[in-house]
């Protein structure tokens, strides 16, 4: 019905995902990533870190000027990561679709009370600056990892600081 569908464009609709905030790709060579996707398709680069928790090294890409969602590549830094797992048996390619929420802990309650599982506790943990995350397995999903995300400072699609693009931080996806 014509009503149904102008309800769901209006965002009218009970659930704690708002807008897409990040597409993860799994990459092998993050430096050649990110070349590629500043140098060729000429996205700007955001933000660099390490997040030993996930055991990822990962980039944040996106057109800061324009906004909306952005590319986040992800690299491992050991082979015990997850993403060194997904690379070993899927190659390169879509890893992840992140959607922020207003609040982690109310999102993961939200999922569960709905009969979804959410990877951590209703607490989450540390995100990509200064983020809170938590996951819902692909089962749950259509076939693909969803990402929950808080932002708690937005430095992720902020136009970063000179000195924070070589930084790696070691608290924090
Ligand atoms: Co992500």
């Amino acid at each position: 019905m014509s009503d149904t569908k102008s309800a769901d464009r209006g965002g009218t609709r009970a659930g704690p995902l708002r807008e897409i905030d990040h597409v993860g790709v799994a990459v092998r060579d993050l430096d050649a990533a990110i070349a590629m996707y500043t140098q060729t398709y000429g996205l700007d680069l955001l933000h660099v870190e390490d997040n030993p928790d996930q055991g990822v090294r990962e980039a944040m890409l996106g057109r800061g000027d324009l906004g909306g969602a952005a590319v986040q590549l992800v690299s491992p830094l050991g082979d015990d990561s997850s993403v060194a797992r997904f690379l070993d048996e899927r190659k390169p390619g879509l890893h992840h679709l992140a959607f922020e929420v207003e609040d982690i802990e109310d999102a993961a309650t939200q999922l569960r009370d709905s009969g979804v599982e959410v990877l951590y506790d209703e607490k989450g943990r540390p995100g990509t600056g200064n983020s809170r995350v938590n996951f819902v397995h692909p089962r749950q999903a259509g076939g693909v990892l969803l990402e929950l995300v808080e932002h708690r400072a937005h430095a992720t699609h902020a136009k970063p600081a000179p000195t924070e693009l070589g930084a790696r931080n070691d608290s924090s996806i």
